[in-house]
């Protein structure tokens, strides 16, 4: 279950020297479990490689070396290394990396055992894509203070939205004896940064509302050790209702005395249990789950209440904002969804206690193909945020479709709010900079299961490390991140790494060209979201239409006739979105209602566009396919066929997606293709 780590062997012709001069020791003094950790990573890396077990020692005798330390951990090595100027440029979670050819030595120096469990990853990064070792010197801080995944896992084993199989986490309404696995997953985590995790569903429900008690309590601890060791913080998913549910309480208002209580008392059992607990994350008042609106109390009463009960300990809240009527009714115009999030937190800004953080997802809706980015972002000045991506392709494809997210995500990260009277762009919003907030970072749902390759389509394993790699670094680049993850997943071979490259890279836009047009979104089936549906939530209660009928479709969010929710942007944003001509085409049909004849800024009329689209996302669907098989007899046969397989489910169910939504289109506004291809009438 190694994944990007399984590093594989440098055939020995290709091993120039000095790597293995290096390689060969490993100079370590610091005690304490990352830097064990740190030790066995290096170790176990070296040897798959280059086979050889490196020597490890206190000390060095003369012989070259890779040496890791603390700048004040005695490490003479490290001393000489790094000098005053070096250290003060580096944070907690960061290292520096130099080659020092007077000392013979590979030098990674950090502040903490976490900032060297960091930086030994780099090196292994390095080493397993072939990089020169010989004059490195570099720096590295992560962007992002709070690099954290949720695991939707419950506690019968299934993940909610989870493609890749059964939870790793539980089995059985019990926490897992298998540390092996668990372990892995902090391994591959730790490998690229990722620094917190919550380990059950922000859908609490009745069993798992009992991990905060004794029956379970000492299981989660035992996660929490494996995941100690990689510098991981262990948080949980609470139910707001726990008091009631759990406590023998006959309320859970949030400004209740004995409630208040509660919290503070199975808090500090739970320190008790978890020294570094992170604390805790919370979906309240959202589809179902209970929260402060049963009181009349608002989300920040709910979360400060919890964060009292953190704050002695150092823990946090972390508070969703996925807040919206799930109960609408279809024919009431007027509610819109994508409005609730700022509708619902932007009054609040300023009301959080210091120790909480808003997670805000990263459109309005819900992870959709395409969605505007979330108007929240710059909008919250005095409040903690992270930005809240979703790993698990519930929306794009579920690990059975080849959608790769880095690009779709750097584009949220890239956005520019106009906020502040300046132009910062969200990822400097959510990494705390541009408001000088205490927290802010990334969250994202995991993708992971136990299936053997972990994420059910093998380059869907891409989105995970891209993730940790962007949360860590927002800068690198959509391709620079796919490269990685290439080499050192199938090694270096130039026309794999071009291969499978460029199929990641174009997959977001073939993905999106042949299922809902021009930013819509939805047309799924629902509950399971998998498969065309064009009117599956048209007339439903979750406030996801698209209005098609014979004249036009899109939904009017703009301030004049429709919904407002275009308002919600700051200065030109606002003014962009507002307006049918300067909306972008890939958002026309969230922001406005248009006839099919409107006519894009592609020059294409809106029906034209959704034929030529689906036709051509099968295309490339299928081209995907036939790239792929360019690979048959290069990579390894068992990964090949897996991956063909779910190409070839891909290229089919394109079709079945193309079809469907070209005919309803056909069917409702009676334009026939300008290319005459078959549309079934
Ligand atoms: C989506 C998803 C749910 C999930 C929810 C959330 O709506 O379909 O399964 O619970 O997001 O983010 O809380």
């Amino acid at each position: 279950y190694n994944a990007w780590l399984g590093f594989n062997r440098v055939e020995s012709s290709k091993i120039s020297n000095p790597y293995v001069d290096w390689c060969g020791r490993i100079v370590a003094a610091e005690k304490g479990e990352i830097f064990g950790t740190a030790a066995a990573e290096l170790t176990r890396g070296i040897e798959s490689l280059f086979g050889i077990r490196p020597l490890t020692s206190e000390s060095t005798e003369g012989f070259r070396c890779i040496t890791f330390g603390t700048f004040e951990g005695g490490n003479e090595l490290i001393s000489r290394t790094f000098g005053a100027e070096i250290r003060s440029t580096i944070v907690p979670e960061g290292y520096a990396i130099k080659t020092n050819a007077a000392d013979g030595c590979i030098a990674i120096g950090a502040s903490t055992a976490s900032g060297v469990l960091y930086g030994v990853f780099h090196l292994l990064r390095l080493l397993g894509t072939g990089c020169s070792v010989d004059k490195l010197e570099l720096v590295e801080n992560p962007n992002n203070g709070l690099r954290m995944i949720n695991q939707w896992d419950n506690i019968d084993g299934s993940i909610e939205r989870g493609y890749a199989g059964e939870s790793i986490f539980y089995v059985n309404n019990e926490i897992t004896m298998n540390m092996e696995r668990v372990r892995d997953y902090a391994r591959l985590l730790a490998s690229i940064g990722i620094n917190a995790i919550a380990i059950n569903n922000v859908n609490v429900h009745k069993y798992e509302t009992m991990l905060l008690t004794d029956k379970f309590l000492p299981d989660v601890a035992k996660l929490a050790d494996v995941f100690r060791a990689y510098g991981i913080k262990l948080f949980l998913s609470i139910n707001f209702a726990s008091p009631i549910e759990i406590g023998g309480l006959s309320t859970a208002d949030p400004l209740d005395p004995t409630v208040r209580n509660w919290w503070s008392r199975i808090t500090a059992k739970i320190y008790t249990a978890i020294s570094d607990f992170g604390g805790f994350l919370v979906k309240a008042d959202s589809e179902n789950r209970p929260g402060p609106f049963t009181y009349g109390r608002d989300h920040a009463d709910g979360s400060n209440m919890l964060a009292e009960a953190l704050q002695p300990h150092g823990g946090i809240v972390i508070w969703r904002c996925f807040v919206y009527n799930c109960k609408q009714d279809w024919r009431d115009r007027s509610t819109d969804r994508a409005r609730a999030a700022f509708d619902h937190f932007k009054p609040l800004d300023g009301r959080f206690h210091d120790n909480v953080i808003l997670q805000i997802k990263n459109g309005p809706m819900d992870f959709q193909v395409r969605e505007p980015v979330s108007p929240l972002f710059g909008a919250l000045e005095a409040t903690n945020q992270v930005i809240e991506f979703q790993i698990t392709q519930e929306y794009t494809g579920q690990q059975r479709h080849l959608c790769y997210l880095v690009p779709q995500w750097k584009e949220v990260l890239d956005f520019q709010t106009h906020a502040k009277g300046g132009n910062p762009s969200v990822k400097r919003i959510v990494d705390g900079s541009v408001y000088g907030r205490r927290f802010g970072g990334f969250a994202a749902v995991s993708n992971i299961g136990n299936d053997a390759n972990w994420t059910g389509h093998l380059l869907a394993q891409a989105n995970l490390y891209g993730y940790g790699r962007l949360a860590w670094n927002t800068e690198l680049s959509a391709e620079a991140i796919a490269e990685e993850w290439v080499r050192l997943t199938f090694g270096g071979d130039d026309r794999v790494v071009r291969t499978i490259k460029g199929m990641l890279i174009h997959s977001w836009s073939i993905y999106e060209s042949y299922t809902a047009p021009l930013g819509v979104g939805w047309m799924v089936n629902p509950d399971h979201h998998y498969g065309p549906n064009v009117d599956g939530y048209e007339y439903s209660k979750w406030g996801t239409y698209h209005f098609a009928d014979c004249r036009g479709v899109g939904v009017d969010r703009t301030v004049k006739t429709g919904t407002g929710y275009a308002g919600q942007y700051m200065g030109d944003n606002a003014a962009r979105y507002e307006s049918v001509e300067n909306c972008p085409d890939e958002l026309l049909l969230f922001f406005h209602h248009v006839p099919y004849t409107h006519v894009l800024h592609s020059g294409v009329t809106v029906i034209q566009h959704i034929y030529d689209s689906h036709f051509n996302g099968v295309e490339r669907a299928e081209q995907l396919e036939e790239t792929w098989s360019g690979l048959a007899g290069i990579v390894n046969e068992g990964l090949y066929e897996q991956v063909a397989e779910r190409l070839k489910e891909q290229a089919e169910h394109a079709r079945e997606w193309c079809d469907m939504i070209n005919t309803y289109f056909y069917r409702k506004s009676g334009i026939a293709d300008q290319l005459g291809r078959k549309i079934y009438s």
